[in-house]
């Protein structure tokens, strides 16, 4: 099939290699996109009197037209024509003839192409973040329903001190909440035109770049020709910030695994977001969850994969440069798959609030509440850790918590402990004593949730 650059070459490309060239398999989802553009730089052209205006506004129609039938499923793509931007102009030229083939005037696909993959992505931000919205709107309403459920903190895996499950939910609400922030930074510097940067050293036409900044909605231009057309940055910029949304779904996903297990047994996911085994009748598998983790694997490689597809490429466009393409739609689609079922799986689970106090109250969580009582008390915090240490070992002995202890015990190990021990080390103590902004306090926990509330509704 003729090639609309064929000019030069006095044959035609093998089978095999437009095969292998062409990317329209997985660029054609940016054909919105590319029409877009295309629809800006044609009028841009009439107004700058570049091509006239009639053409301009024919190839609008033609362009709008081409829209309308690929939405409506009337379109098939050639892979003879390469990639979605020489299959739409192939197209119009078809339908439009002369005036078609001047749309391509002072344009390069170089450029074409760094203008579609930016405002691509700039739509898919746009959703992702929406996506992020609703999963912290789905912690908010969580973390209501659960500023008094004790649950166990832990480091090393190891129980610590008492925390309330709003309070580790609204630790995951800061995790989305700085993604969200981090893809709006992203998107600020995706937001430059790079139209007119040509192949790769601008153009000699009078090209009106800064009007078709302001059509597309881009608040500004490239700055560099070169650069316009050789920079990926912005897609590196977006898989960094895609691997971190999936980090912090998979470290979630991760705990509720390990709390669904009969040993924790802090939530059970609902039978809508579990599955069973084809063997052993008795199983309830956190599948969604794992799934999830499993999937930030394939995410971060695509990081990987986009970092090492650019480290040696020669400016400015090389082929290489196309290979962006597929990862970073995957890694999108990827979160984008996640998000919302990560979010219904939370909103659906049942929360196992006694299981939660139960597994708080054990592993001596009170213990440096009961350090911080002998300090209150007057003794220094080393020697109090001692002699809370020697309790805690005591108590291990006898299988027993520390708030069991009877003022005998406790007379054993110091002559300063009175009655009011037992309020002081018990599990509400613990949890609302630490009431310093930032604390799971219920107090504390409560002005962060109306402070993420007052946020959201930015
Ligand atoms: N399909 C190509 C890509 O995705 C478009 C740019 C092609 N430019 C070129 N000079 N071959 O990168």
């Amino acid at each position: 099939m003729a090639k609309l650059w064929g000019g030069r070459f006095q044959k035609s490309t093998d089978q095999k290699v437009d095969d292998f060239n062409s990317s329209i398999r997985f660029d054609a989802r940016m054909y919105r996109q590319d029409i877009r553009g295309s629809i800006a730089h044609a009028q841009m052209l009439g107004r700058q009197g570049i091509i006239p205006q009639e053409d301009a506004e024919q190839i609008v129609e033609g362009l709008n037209g081409i829209l309308a039938d690929i939405e409506a499923g009337k379109v098939a793509f050639e892979i003879d024509a390469e990639d979605i931007h020489m299959n739409i102009e192939k197209i119009l030229i078809e339908r439009i003839g002369e005036a078609g083939k001047r749309l391509h005037t002072g344009r390069s696909r170089n450029d074409q192409v760094a203008l579609d993959l930016r405002m691509y992505l700039m739509d898919e931000i746009a959703e992702i973040d929406g996506m992020l919205k609703d999963t912290l709107e789905a912690l908010l309403s969580l973390a209501e329903k659960h500023t008094e459920t004790v649950m166990p903190g832990y480091t090393h895996l190891q129980k610590a001190q008492p925390v309330t499950f709003a309070h580790h939910l609204m630790a995951y609400f800061e995790m989305f909440r700085r993604d969200r922030g981090r893809l709006a930074d992203c998107r600020k510097r995706m937001d430059s035109m790079p139209l007119g940067s040509g192949a790769l050293a601008g153009t000699t036409y009078p090209l009106d770049r800064e009007f078709v900044a302001e059509q597309l909605g881009f608040s500004g231009i490239t700055r560099n020709s070169l650069d316009g057309v050789s920079d990926r940055d912005f897609v590196i910029e977006l898989a960094s910030c895609l691997s971190m949304v999936m980090m912090h779904l998979s470290r979630f996903s991760e705990e509720l695994i390990l709390w669904s297990s009969h040993e924790f047994a802090f939530v059970e996911m609902d039978d809508a977001y579990s599955t069973g085994s084809s063997i052993m009748p008795q199983k309830k598998n956190p599948d969604v969850a794992e799934l999830i983790r499993g999937k930030t694997g394939r995410v971060y490689g695509h990081l990987m994969g986009l970092l090492t597809t650019m480290k040696g490429i020669p400016l400015a466009y090389n082929k290489d440069m196309q290979e962006d393409k597929e990862p970073i739609f995957d890694a999108v689609d990827t979160v984008k798959l996640c998000l919302p079922v990560f979010r219904e799986m939370l909103l659906t689970m049942t929360v196992k609030k006694e299981r939660m106090l139960k597994g708080a109250k054990g592993g001596f969580t009170n213990a440096t509440d009961l350090a911080d009582y002998l300090v209150k008390k007057g003794l220094p915090f080393r020697e109090a850790h001692a002699v809370v240490g020697r309790m805690v070992f005591y108590a291990i002995e006898h299988e027993k918590d520390l708030d069991a202890f009877s003022m005998e015990e406790f007379a054993k190990f110091s002559d300063i402990i009175a009655e009011d021990i037992y309020d002081a080390i018990s599990m509400e103590t613990c949890v609302n004593g630490r009431n310093l902004p930032g604390g799971p306090a219920k107090e504390a926990v409560e002005k962060a949730i109306a402070e993420g509330k007052a946020y959201l509704s930015r």
